[in-house]
């Protein structure tokens, strides 16, 4: 049986999350991979990092996060004020990040992703701001160190994407990808191509809890925008900063817009590309008329997809949930396991 330590830092929606489903598949994780994982330490801004060398007792870190009593309450571990000081004086195999996205500077995820790997461990993450900002400095990390940095959920969740294009479609080159890779505005977009106005859709998506309080980062584009500096890097291996990819949300798509793609025959979906031409990589996010037969027409609802160009195979299309706290989980247990492989 292999034996794995995990810390958790960010104990949130997605952190809480990945806790609960590693508790609910401990028993299949040792039945079909031969692996006993086990949480040693955990961490949020408010209470720091609590850590346990012999392992966490699951149901009472849960039992702190469902009744939001600090994660202090638990007694008889070692704590440290910050996430961070705890990594650095703990040794975990993996650490699993999940603090709130950055895309200023990607911290504090980027000084914990790279703590970890210096210290030799494996790292995987849902937060989309070192990948966006630094994503292939600290692959060569990484690889530097000989351990794994992936970042499956931070595109589409547990949809597997990047390992998708990465490990099932080794070998193939690339030549573009297409995305819907932001539930809430293709939520917007498709209740107005039923004929809703923008404004009631966000303020029921608000209400739902797809859409955030202030939703700019979603309508804006800026969430697709990180995705699609992440796929930048690890899929083309070519950095892009964000003045590279042109950027328009869907704050300015009106019902009437809707209403004239309708009657051509299209649907308006917001729209990450990256494109290959000669050397370049051309990048946008933005809101795209598209003919029903293509098949990002008709992903609707919070719904995900990603559809792939590359020179062996055609076009392959994948679809599914881009958010959630399981959906977001299971894309980390899979880089887990894949870490443990
Ligand atoms: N939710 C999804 O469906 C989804 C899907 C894909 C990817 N993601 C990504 O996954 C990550 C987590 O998302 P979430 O929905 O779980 O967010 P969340 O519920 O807001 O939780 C964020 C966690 O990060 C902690 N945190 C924030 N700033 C910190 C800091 N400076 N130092 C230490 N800890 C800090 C918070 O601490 P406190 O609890 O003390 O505030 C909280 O525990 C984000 O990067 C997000 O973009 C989320």
């Amino acid at each position: 049986m292999k034996s794995l330590r995990l810390s958790v830092a960010g104990f949130g929606v997605v952190g809480q999350g990945f806790i609960e489903l590693l508790y609910n598949k401990q028993d299949y994780l040792r039945q079909m991979y031969d692996i006993d994982a086990r949480l040693v330490g955990v961490g949020n801004a408010r209470h720091g990092f609590i850590y346990r060398e012999d392992g966490l007792d699951v149901p009472t870190v849960l039992e702190l996060g469902a009744s939001k009593r600090p994660l202090t309450d638990y007694e008889r571990t070692r704590h440290w004020d910050t996430i961070l000081e705890g990594l650095q004086e703990t040794g975990a195999n993996v650490l699993v990040e999940a603090t709130s996205t950055n895309l200023r500077d990607a911290e504090p995820a980027l000084s914990h992703i790279v703590t970890a790997l210096r210290l030799g461990a494996h790292v995987v993450t849902a937060n989309k701001g070192p990948g966006a900002l630094a994503g292939l400095e600290l692959l060569a990390l990484a690889r530097q160190q000989g351990v794994q940095l992936r970042m499956e959920s931070s595109v589409m969740a547990g949809t597997p994407v990047i390992s998708t294009i990465l490990e099932g479609m080794a070998g193939a080159r690339i030549q573009a990808v297409r995305g819907i890779l932001n539930g809430t505005t293709n939520y917007i977009l498709t209740a107005m191509a039923g004929g809703r106005e923008y404004a009631e859709v966000l303020a029921e998506a608000q209400e739902l809890g797809y859409a955030e309080t202030d939703p700019t980062a979603d309508v804006e584009g800026y969430d697709a925008l990180a995705k699609t500096l992440i796929l930048a890097g690890l899929v083309f291996n070519q950095p892009l900063k964000q003045e590279q990819v042109a950027l328009k949300g869907i704050t300015g798509v009106t019902l009437d817009d809707v209403r004239k793609a309708a009657s051509a025959g299209k649907r308006i979906k917001l729209i990450a590309s990256l494109r290959r031409n000669g050397d370049e990589l051309e990048a946008s996010v933005s809101p795209q008329a598209l003919a029903l037969d293509d098949p990002l027409a008709r992903i609707d609802g919070a719904t995900n997809a990603l559809a792939i160009q590359a020179d062996t195979l055609s076009e392959v299309t994948i679809s599914g949930p881009g958010a959630g706290a399981i959906s977001t989980a299971q894309g980390l247990l899979a880089d887990v396991l894949a870490c443990a492989r």
